[in-house]
């Protein structure tokens, strides 16, 4: 066994006992005893581990999992807590902590607990510099689909790939309109070029504006420096205009004019700016009637959509299920690191019936969640419809497995469950979700980066 472990108890004849044990495995520890000089050795040394008594006169077993989720994210906590005070250790969990070890402990416990605790933390640095490496690479994930109308989806960016048409990207929400973009983007002569996603709704006009085109010192109140917008980070490359069919009036005529005209000027400013950019569209927005209902410009709806290109919603493709669902869950066993468990024949007739009103989305979800949560070895429907549980509730735990593995797999789908509610609450934005729930971003995003979400799938 290797690695490094900090030990911190109050309790002298503990440490020792401790770091004997630990040592005879053949980890490297070092010991504190105290919450301070814990923090102090966490601030400079580079531990894997670190086993800390909850109890402690001064800075207490939580402060020191605070400090060491901040110092770095990669660094496991288990606390040591006494006999009764387990309401306590699952808070520690919920703040973070990998695991707790009741006190009195025996050493047969302990040692799986380490262990374990370690095996996960040097995996989940393997796997992250891989999944680095992979991403880097494509740049985009594989669109699945077999039905006529995916088919056609799929000839039409092939036919535009090396063009630099504008295109309309419709589809109800979760039907994979950005995925589409990715493409398009990705497969165009533009790909080493930057590629700048803009959401467009749920801003006030002054905001998508200066978002787009940026603003000039003073332009408005709270303007206390230049700025550049998305448009001018585009340069070069692709910008996605991503619900424009939230934009407001005023701001698509001025967004009507950059296209044509290939410049715009800075709020506030008066130099004409321009830029060499690619644009996509993108709506879940029944665009005609916006347009008859005087919600959107006509002119614009007909510069947007040179090229139209619609995804129907997943019930009127039902052909593409089974294919889904075979990558999603292949997708979500290597996110995870779980086996893969097939899908029992009725379950996966149960996928093709669905209606999935949230789509791939959707679909992506129940699969992940039943992937983590069925109890047996194969999927069943009721893993993927049953207990009837709404987002926000609290995951039951499966019948019939070990405690400690029952245990893992609840916390886990409880933190999933948590980040996704709380980034949904700010449209995937993490800076604002990550400090509603107190959190630090870094942590939050090191947490989302551990569980494989990414705020787009949180982004409604
Ligand atoms: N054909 C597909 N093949 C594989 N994965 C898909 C496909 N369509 C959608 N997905 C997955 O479904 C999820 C939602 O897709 P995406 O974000 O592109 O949807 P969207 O249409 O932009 O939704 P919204 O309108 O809510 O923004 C993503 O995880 C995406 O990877
Ligand atoms: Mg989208």
């Amino acid at each position: 066994m290797s690695g490094r472990i900090l030990v911190v108890d109050d309790e002298k004849s503990l440490l020792i006992a401790l770091r004997g044990l630990l040592s005879r495995e053949g980890y490297q520890v070092e010991t504190a005893s105290s919450g301070e000089e814990a923090l102090r050795r966490i601030e400079t040394g580079s531990f894997h581990l670190v086993i800390t008594d909850l109890a402690m006169e001064g800075i207490d077993g939580m402060q020191v999992l605070e400090r060491a989720r901040v110092v770095d994210p990669d660094l496991a906590v288990v606390m040591i807590t006494a006999h009764g005070s387990e309401k306590t250790a699952v808070q520690a969990m919920k703040l973070g902590a990998r695991d707790y070890i009741p006190k009195p402990f025996d050493n047969d416990e302990l040692r799986v607990i380490v262990r374990r605790v370690m095996e996960g933390v040097l995996l989940r640095r393997d796997h992250r510099r891989l999944l680095e490496q992979v991403s880097g690479h494509y740049g985009f994930e594989r669109i699945v689909g077999v039905s006529p109308v995916m088919r056609r989806v799929f000839e039409t960016i092939d036919r535009i790939a090396d063009t630099d048409v504008t295109v309309l990207i419709r589809g109800e929400s979760g039907t994979g309109k950005e995925l589409v973009a990715n493409a398009l983007h990705f497969r165009s002569p533009r790909r080493a070029r930057p590629f700048v996603k803009m959401n467009c709704a749920a801003l006030s006009r002054e905001l998508v504006e200066s978002e787009l085109f940026g603003h000039e010192r003073g332009a408005f109140t709270g303007a206390i420096a230049r700025r550049e917008g998305k448009f001018e980070a585009a340069d070069g490359g692709t910008l996605l205009l991503d619900e424009c069919g939230d934009m407001p009036l005023e701001t698509q005529a001025k967004l009507l004019r950059a296209l044509q005209e290939k410049e715009f000027e800075r709020v506030g400013g008066n130099q004409a700016i321009r830029v060499d950019v690619r644009v996509l569209a993108a709506t879940n927005q029944d665009l005609e009637a916006a347009v008859r209902a005087g919600r959107f410009r006509e002119d614009l709806y007909y510069r947007l959509k040179v090229v139209d290109l619609v995804i129907p919603p997943l019930s009127e493709r039902r052909e593409d299920i089974p294919l889904l669902v075979d990558h999603v869950l292949k997708d979500a066993a290597v996110r995870f690191r779980r086996d893969l468990k097939p899908l029992t024949a009725d379950a996966l007739r149960a996928c093709v019936a669905h209606d999935w009103p949230g789509n791939v989305r959707e679909l992506r979800s129940a699969v992940e969640q039943a992937l983590l949560l069925a109890p047996g070895p194969e999927i069943t429907p009721a893993d993927l419809f049953g207990n009837g549980s709404a987002p926000g509730d609290m995951p039951i735990a499966p019948a019939g497995l070990p405690f400690r593995e029952a245990k893992e797999r609840v916390v886990e789908a409880f933190e999933r469950d948590f980040l996704l509610q709380a980034l949904r609450r700010h449209s995937g934005n993490i800076t604002k979700a990550a400090e509603e729930v107190g959190m630090y971003r870094q942590n939050f995003q090191q947490k989302m980066r551990e569980l494989g979400l990414s705020a787009e799938d949180a982004a409604r």
